[in-house]
């Protein structure tokens, strides 16, 4: 679904990824892990066209998307969920839901599987984004890039900050949108118990270089847990 070969990022003069390649295959949960600072979000970025990647080449889906504007990103499929979430702290939830669907040129009706994956975007369907909690509003921000109806679903540390119940939540509503639509999903993590549990591939990132990769089954947690703080 998601193929990366040989991708160089840099923001100005400083290169952060050391060419990378990685592959999503279609209708799996990927995870990458790593340590702060060691270029997670950069990948996610570069996958979006948010930086420069004068070298190698991204594929969606056998589509090369490498030197798209980000807008023909999203268009071609791609569901981003930034870290830190981004949601209009000052429209409802339904307006934060509806300005996902008009962004695609898509009907302004919310899924009613968006609803019945997270009960309470429509208990708190009027209520401003910004007074949710830190999790109810990452269930926001998923349920956003969900009603574009993407091929992939990518994530940006989506446990960040919330608190345990609703990482659960959130984990079992990956792994059912996952199971029940086949949705392919690509998640960057640093809590890797979370992606122990919720994918079906894992890799681990050093310093712009990806240095481990496993099937989730298969993966040797303590070696990656030494990875990640080492
Ligand atoms: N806008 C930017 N301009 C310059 N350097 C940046 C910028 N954003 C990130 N960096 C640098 O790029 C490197 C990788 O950052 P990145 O945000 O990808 O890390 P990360 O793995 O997502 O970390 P974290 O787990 O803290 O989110 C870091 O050294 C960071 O300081
Ligand atoms: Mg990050």
């Amino acid at each position: 679904m998601l193929k990366i070969l040989g991708l160089d990022s840099y923001y100005g003069e400083s290169r952060i990824l050391n060419g990378i390649s990685l592959e999503v295959p279609k209708g799996e949960i990927v995870g990458l892990v790593g340590r702060n600072g060691v270029g997670k979000s950069t990948t996610l970025k570069s996958i979006m066209g948010l930086v420069k990647t004068p070298k190698g080449t991204i594929e969606l889906d056998g589509l090369d998307i490498t030197h798209m504007p980000t807008y023909e990103r999203a268009c071609a499929g791609i569901g981003y969920v930034p870290q830190g979430r981004d949601i209009f702290p000052q429209m409802t939830v339904q307006e934060n839901l509806e300005l996902g669907l008009i962004s695609h040129g898509k009907s302004a009706k919310i899924p009613d599987y968006i609803y019945d994956l997270f009960p309470i975007l429509p208990k708190f369907a009027q209520r401003r984004g910004g007074d949710l909690s830190g999790g109810q509003q990452q269930q926001l921000a998923i349920a956003r890039a969900l009603v574009t109806d993407p091929k992939i679903l990518i994530l940006d540390e989506p446990t960040e900050g919330i608190q345990p119940s609703i990482i659960e939540d959130i984990g079992t509503a990956i792994k059912k949108v996952n199971k029940e639509f086949g949705l392919t999903v690509f998640l960057v993590e640093q809590y890797l118990d979370f992606i122990l549990k919720n994918t079906t591939e894992i890799h681990v990132m050093e310093k712009g270089v990806i240095v481990y990769e496993s099937k989730t089954d298969n993966a040797d947690a303590s070696h990656i847990q030494k990875l990640m703080t080492s």
